[in-house]
């Protein structure tokens, strides 16, 4: 019988020192035989935020048993993977050459393809552990660093139709829990505490709601969050405060996303919309696309829970994708912490941008 391909993921782009093993299953999804992630939550928890070189000291220390561990666990032989892949951006410089560097030297040992990973593309693909997605599709990507839709083409082909003009949902998630006391990573707390609040109690504002196309902005709810905070007294006001953010946050993705969806109907005739990224995993950001999705007849996937947030099983599936093309990267290929999934659209960041 043919041997299946093996690949291995490894993933070091911010907080997590992650490896993973899958092997591929013909027509069928392939399978995670390992998916072993090392949080730094600990290390980074008083800063309230990644320290970067702390991040990097933490991938150096344990990149080796993480890959041990991934080893074991899935019970393959080193000699036998067919390819190394490894995220190469984007993300903090100084984690992704620990990641990055070892891929290259497993790579040469093994005299192996290497392959590099944008992580992005990894989190795009996350949900075809389960089905196996046709392209093109539109994909909401919301993460601790990014916020974009994207019209996904084929691999490696993207074009971002919106993007956040500042901050990351997933930063404006961790900023508000920040400042209400609830701790680091904040998006988290802020579905478990909002659970507990009343949603209707604090009008936020909802920037570039009926402008800029499929373009977002949180920056101006973060700051009236702080403003509110002077109304807090107890425990029950910082929940109204937690539940309002978030119901805010819902009716700007309800609508933004709405409009991305025209914008994808009218350059494609696809009907699948992705939600992906740490984000993801917002039980009510899932609710209210899923309604959507039903208004707007897309044919709705997510990752599951456990592969929203950052992994290597993601970083993995992309590199099978890549192996199965012959997409190898030659040795001296260097990381970029800003790779984009659409090198060609324009930076939208910072004050003075038109939309
Ligand atoms: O994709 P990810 O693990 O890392 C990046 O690539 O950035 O995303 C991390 C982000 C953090 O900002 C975290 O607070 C947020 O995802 N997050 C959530 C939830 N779980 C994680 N935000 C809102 N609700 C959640 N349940
Ligand atoms: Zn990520």
């Amino acid at each position: 019988m043919k041997k299946k391909i093996l690949i291995m993921g490894i993933e070091t782009s911010c907080d997590e020192t992650a490896v993973s093993i899958i092997q591929d299953n013909g027509k069928k999804p392939p399978k995670i035989l390992a998916n072993v992630i090392s949080s730094q939550e600990e290390v980074h928890k008083k800063y309230g935020g990644v320290v970067p070189e702390l991040a990097a000291r933490n991938h150096l220390e344990k990149i080796d048993t993480v890959t041990k561990k991934a080893l074991k666990k899935s019970k393959v032989n080193l000699w036998d993977l067919d390819a190394i892949s490894a995220t190469a951006g984007p993300g903090l410089i100084v984690c992704l050459s620990v990641g990055f560097n070892f891929a290259k030297a497993l790579a040469i040992g093994l005299n192996k393809p290497l392959i590099a990973v944008n992580h992005l593309e990894g989190h795009a693909l996350s949900p075809m552990f389960e089905n196996e997605l046709d392209y093109p599709y539109l994909l909401l990507l919301i993460s601790g660093g990014h916020t974009q839709f994207l019209i996904v083409n084929d691999l490696d082909n993207y074009k971002r139709i919106g993007t956040t003009i500042d901050d990351a949902l997933g930063e404006a998630f961790d900023k508000t829990a920040k400042l209400l006391g609830f701790g680091f990573p904040g998006g988290p707390k802020i579905e478990e505490f909002s659970r507990k609040g009343n949603p209707k109690r604090f009008i936020l504002p909802k920037p570039i709601i009926n402008k800029g196309g499929c373009n977002l902005s949180f920056a101006g709810l973060k700051t009236a969050v702080l403003r509110s905070k002077n109304l807090i007294k107890t425990f029950k006001d910082k929940c109204d405060l937690a539940a309002s953010f978030q119901e805010t946050v819902l009716e700007i993705i309800y609508k933004k996303t709405k409009l991305a969806m025209k914008e994808f109907r009218q350059n494609t005739k696809g009907k699948t919309f992705v939600v992906a990224g740490g984000v993801a995993a917002n039980m009510e950001i899932r609710k209210i696309i899923k309604k959507l999705c039903e208004e707007e007849n897309f044919k709705l996937y997510f990752p599951k829970t456990e592969l929203c947030g950052d992994n290597a099983a993601m970083i993995a599936i992309t590199g099978l994708k890549k192996f199965k093309k012959k997409k190898f990267n030659k040795l001296d290929f260097s990381v970029n912490p800003r790779w984009a999934l659409d090198e060609k659209a324009i930076f939208l960041k910072g004050s003075g941008v038109k939309l």
